[in-house]
């Protein structure tokens, strides 16, 4: 949605479109494409912006209804938001509340990012409890921790986790998991926080990096994201900033899987090759062939595919976010392959709908069992999740026949114009609002 070049009120994010995809596959995409700005790094960074009150401008911002989420999550505490096509401005200086209600962090899980942001600079902060979803139970344990560890009175009763500062001061935090969501919300806690934090276990996803760099940018003082270790000492001003994030990894891998399961042939550009590293090794050990080119890489599905095991792991290992997809392509290749959902309790909602399609996978718990059939042929099926959608797009795409998918509401959280960017590449493929 473009808003108006203006200063808003409200801001109000999309309306949840009950539209479908209609998809004729088996048709190899060819061409080349723009990958995005990152959803999972514009998130925790447009929370960090309030702990400015300058002006903070962000580039290269895609419009995805969970940046129209957070924005409203920001404009709700009193922020003034703007967009203009890519970029978006953010200024916090007349934030009056340090509340986030119900209906904005069921949503959007990564409204509690505002934690700990609001913690830093107000010294007290109001989240109502992120809705689980349907995906795992997504606790908020390790943040709270996190927080109590830096001196912040918490309780998390009636649907609300709120903190206050009590007596803050550097200390040292070891996450029991490499949480993002935890590294991210303790980071950003902890820049303003007088002292020495050092977190260990820290995750070490390209976007806490980016989260890092946009954070030492404002002023902060923090050293080690992208390892297991980050350091931080904490500063008592943050200035306002302009900042470019870094391109989506996770729409990257998702093309890259599009042109290998139609057997196509397709140049991505603006993608750094060393945030996608664990998605080109896989494909390549199903048979891809994947060069760099110009702006990126050129990825190429080959006729003799084969099975591979995936098992899914914190970064540098294969993302979670990858699963689906990949297990999509893994249903249309020659073999038996094993599919191992070790970061969430509840990752396998696609594979019913898959099934729908001809797909042939048996489930044990987290483990999935594929085996991979000549085609997929085309069916009604609906997006559960993000990341399901996305992976029923790209069955539709290599079956035979006409697919319809339900649920695109879902499919707009985390990917901007993805029909559009499809059909560009040669997909039959459009959207029914
Ligand atoms: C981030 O979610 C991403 N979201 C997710 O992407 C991604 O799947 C996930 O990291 C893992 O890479 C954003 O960045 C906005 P976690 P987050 O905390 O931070 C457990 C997408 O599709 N856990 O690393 O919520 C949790 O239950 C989304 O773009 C605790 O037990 O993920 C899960 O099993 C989906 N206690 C595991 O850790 C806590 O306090 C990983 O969660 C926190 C997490």
């Amino acid at each position: 949605m473009n808003l108006k070049p203006a200063w808003l009120g409200a801001y109000p994010s999309g309306g949840v479109f009950l539209g479908k995809l209609i998809v004729r596959g088996n048709m190899p995409l060819k061409g080349q494409i723009t990958i995005s700005g990152s959803k999972n790094s514009i998130l925790p960074i447009m929370a960090a912006s309030i702990m400015s009150n300058e002006e903070v401008v962000l580039t290269g911002v895609p419009d995805l209804e969970d940046i129209n989420v957070m924005a409203e999550a920001l404009t709700t505490l009193g922020a003034r938001i703007k967009r203009e096509d890519d970029v978006l401005i953010i200024d916090s200086r007349s934030i009056s509340s340090y509340e986030i209600p119900e209906n904005i962090s069921r949503k959007m899980r990564a409204s509690n990012l505002v934690m700990g942001a609001l913690l830093a600079r107000f010294r007290e902060a109001k989240v109502a409890y992120p809705g689980g979803c349907n995906i795992g139970s997504r606790p908020v344990d390790l943040h709270l921790k996190g927080f109590e560890s830096l001196g912040y009175k918490v309780n998390a009763e009636a649907g609300f986790m709120e903190g206050k500062a009590v007596n803050i001061k550097g200390t040292e935090i070891m996450l029991d998991f490499p949480s993002v969501g935890a590294t991210e919300n303790i980071m950003m806690a902890a820049s303003m926080v007088p002292g020495t934090t050092i977190i260990r276990n820290a995750a070490r996803e390209p976007e806490i990096v980016d989260l890092q760099n946009f954070l030492n940018r404002m002023g902060a003082k923090v050293k080690g994201a992208g390892l297991d270790t980050i350091r931080i000492e904490g500063v008592k001003y943050l200035e306002g900033v302009q900042h470019t994030v870094i391109p989506d990894r996770i729409e990257a891998g998702t093309f890259m899987v599009a042109a290998v399961i139609t057997r196509g042939e397709v140049c991505l550009n603006n993608v750094i090759v060393e945030h996608v590293q664990p998605v080109v090794a896989k494909l390549k050990e199903i048979g891809a062939e994947i060069y760099n080119c110009n702006a990126g890489i050129r990825v190429t599905g080959s006729r003799n595919l084969r099975a591979a095991d995936i098992k899914t792991m914190p970064y540098p290992g294969f993302p979670t976010d990858m699963q689906p997809q990949i297990m999509a392509l893994l249903s249309t290749v020659k073999g038996t392959s094993v599919v191992v959902e070790t970061i969430f309790d509840n990752r396998f909602m696609h594979v019913q709908e898959l099934r729908r399609m001809g797909a042939d996978i048996k489930v044990e718990g987290r483990v999935a069992i594929i085996k991979g059939k000549k085609y997929l042929e085309g069916a009604s099926v609906e997006a559960t999740d993000l990341r399901a959608g996305a992976a029923l797009v790209l069955a539709a795409l290599s079956a035979v026949g006409e697919s319809e998918i339900t649920g695109v509401y879902h499919i707009d959280r985390g990917y901007e114009k993805l029909h559009i960017k499809l059909k560009n590449l040669g997909a039959d493929i459009e959207r029914i609002e």
